[in-house]
């Protein structure tokens, strides 16, 4: 008996010493990523201010940003729907969104909401006003049914932005042109109102419905 009790109880250990490991690594690894994704570096080079002016985001908008990482441009867009508006911050990991979480209490910010998404779907919590998917599409499988299924959650007169990398950058598993982006969407039902190019390294596409 005391035997058995012995090794319950050491395997209990041992889980639980695993699992807070595997915490820790987690937290380490987000903590670099936060770091990374927010660096100066990259908001001088891709011109976020500039973005946000491009999105045309009115008071009341709801807005999802999907695969929204940190929250950076989830902060950034909260001011432009005002309190009257939403932002949907939708992403497939745990530990982002409760940064995300985190900053809001810390910050007092009641107009971000944190989505936790499935690898083939946002699920978002309402129909909204504009999609909004920076540096994202590339790491989803099945892009062309993804699109499809975002669609589906746009009000009549919705919108969907895209941000990604130009054929310079370099090359990734599941990078896609601008034409294969304009033909998913199309698929979709989607056509292109608004495109930049004052990025370097990436473009900015709007998508609405047909
Ligand atoms: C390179 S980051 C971009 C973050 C943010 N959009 C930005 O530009 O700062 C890509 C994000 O997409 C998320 N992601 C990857 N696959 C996803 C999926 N299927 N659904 C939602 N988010 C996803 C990742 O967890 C990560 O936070």
């Amino acid at each position: 008996m005391v035997r058995w009790i012995i090794i319950i109880v050491s395997f209990a250990v041992c889980a639980a010493a695993a699992l807070s490991l595997t915490i820790f690594k987690e937290k380490i690894k987000s903590a670099f990523y936060i770091g990374h994704m927010e660096r100066d570096e990259r908001v001088n080079r891709m011109q976020v201010e500039k973005i946000i002016d491009r999105l045309r985001i009115a008071p009341g908008d709801i807005v999802a940003d999907v695969g929204v990482g940190t929250g950076f441009f989830s902060r950034k867009i909260a001011p432009r729907v005002s309190s009257s508006g939403k932002v949907y911050a939708v992403d497939i990991n745990r530990e982002l969104l409760n940064h995300i979480d985190r900053g809001n209490r810390r910050e007092g910010i009641e107009n971000i909401q944190t989505v936790a998404a499935v690898e083939n779907d946002p699920r978002i919590p309402h129909r909204v006003d504009l999609i909004f998917i920076c540096d994202t599409l590339h790491y989803i499988d099945r892009q062309q049914e993804y699109v499809k299924t975002l669609s589906g959650y746009l009000k009549s007169d919705g919108r969907i932005a895209v941000i990604s990398f130009k054929a310079n950058w370099p090359p990734m598993s599941n990078k896609f042109t601008e034409k294969d982006l304009v033909r998913w969407m199309s698929n979709a039902g989607l056509e292109l109102a608004d495109s930049d190019n004052f990025m370097q390294d990436e473009y900015l596409m709007i998508f609405k419905k047909k």
